[in-house]
């Protein structure tokens, strides 16, 4: 088995040598091939081509037209003839000893391997209490939004390793540095395990992070959301319920004025209103799981709609009439749990006609990842 060990490098003169010296005597016994790839513009391209005429283990490739931490990598795993990938920074912050203790958790059936600075027996002491602070953010973030991050602790590390075939069939298209967020989020894997490490602090040279490459996070983190329809459904739900209150006032505005008598008008706009929500979340919300038919799917949603009617109506009664909380707020607790009621359902039951739901499915994936 071919281990390739991606570097991207930007800068990294005094250190290149070092790295290959390093990954050279961590890996004896172990086939592998070390793959920089650089977009410096100092000496780095010199040195490494000496480093590759005297080790036939290492290449490089040397970009000139293209700058960029993401795209290096991803250009490095074109280049990969390897079975399993590894991803390392060149300024020694990322122990290469660690590749063999990694590599045997792929040998164990891992798919993904993260070296992690936040499970026990990790540090993240080779940052700055203000980087430690946005990578806190970032890393929550990150978590929040995507499901398939979820359980990963460290899913903003730069040290990683995975079997090929988790991309193989995927088109990675990172936008700044976060590559293991997109091998995790488009990648196909299942079983993703972290290895606690030192994140030491630098060896020569400076850091490349800036607030461009921030800014660049976000949005790389709201495309992959845009990507993955699980991730979304949540939001879309709640702005499909919105726009039904926009639809509903209107449909009843017209109804009042061509002359139908106030209560038949409320009637039917919410009718209207309950019709064209339907619509836009079969549409949108649930595009991805169209499994029963068309006008099963609309009676199903009628039914948990008209449970949620009675749920709301039921939840107001009992916080006014009951609890004597104030009429806005009983209503609004109505609406809240009737909302959640309908999520719920919708996703169970209408959209996934007893088949195993999303929502169940990511719990799923979840549980079957692993930390140790
Ligand atoms: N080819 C290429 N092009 N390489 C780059 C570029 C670029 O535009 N920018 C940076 N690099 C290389 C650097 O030379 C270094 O080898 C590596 O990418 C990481 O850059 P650093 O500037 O050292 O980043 P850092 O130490 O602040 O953060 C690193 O470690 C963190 C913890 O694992 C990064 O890998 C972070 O993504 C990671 O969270
Ligand atoms: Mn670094």
């Amino acid at each position: 088995m071919l281990l390739s060990i991606i570097v991207p490098t930007f800068n990294e003169m005094e250190n290149v040598g070092r790295v290959s010296n390093v990954v050279r005597e961590s890996m004896e016994g172990i086939d592998y091939e070390l793959i920089f790839i650089d977009d410096s513009s100092d000496d780095t391209p010199i040195e490494l081509e000496q480093l590759a005429s005297q080790d036939n283990c290492i290449r490089y490739e040397h970009r000139v037209n293209e700058r960029g931490l993401g795209t290096a990598v991803v250009r490095g795993f074109q280049l990969a003839l390897g079975d399993v990938i590894a991803v390392m920074d060149a300024d020694l912050q990322h122990p290469a000893s660690m590749l063999p203790a990694m590599l045997e958790q792929v040998d164990h059936g891992a798919e993904v391997v993260i070296a992690s600075r936040f499970i026990p027996g990790g540090s993240d002491g080779g940052l700055s209490l203000n980087r430690k602070i946005i990578s806190g953010v970032a890393r929550y973030l990150s978590r929040i939004l995507l499901h398939r991050i979820r359980p990963i602790k460290d899913p903003t590390s730069g040290f990683f390793m995975f079997r090929r075939e988790v991309i193989d069939t995927v088109e990675l298209r990172p936008i700044g540095w976060k590559i293991l967020i997109e091998v995790l989020a488009r990648g196909k894997s299942d079983k993703v395990v972290e290895v606690p490490y030192d994140f030491h602090a630098r060896s020569a040279g400076e850091s490349k992070m800036s607030l461009r490459e921030q800014w660049n996070y976000m949005k790389h983190l709201f495309i992959l959301m845009k990507d993955s329809p699980i991730d979304l459904r949540l939001y879309s739900f709640l702005a499909v319920g919105l726009s039904g209150v926009v639809v509903n006032l209107a449909a009843y505005m017209l109804f009042v004025r061509i002359g139908i008598p106030i209560l038949i008008s409320g009637f039917l706009s919410a009718l209207v209103a309950l019709f064209s929500n339907f619509l836009l979340n079969d549409k949108i919300t649930w595009r991805d799981v169209h499994i029963s038919r068309w006008h099963l799917r609309a009676t199903k949603y009628f039914l948990v709609s008209v449970g949620g009617i009675i749920f709301d109506i039921g939840v107001l009664d009992m916080l006014f009439r009951v609890f004597h909380l104030n009429y806005l707020f009983a209503n609004v607790a109505g609406i809240i749990v009737a909302s959640v009621w309908n999520f719920l359902l919708n996703n169970l039951w209408t959209w996934n006609n007893n088949k195993k739901s999303s929502m169940i499915r990511s719990f799923d994936d979840r549980s079957s990842r692993e930390s140790i």
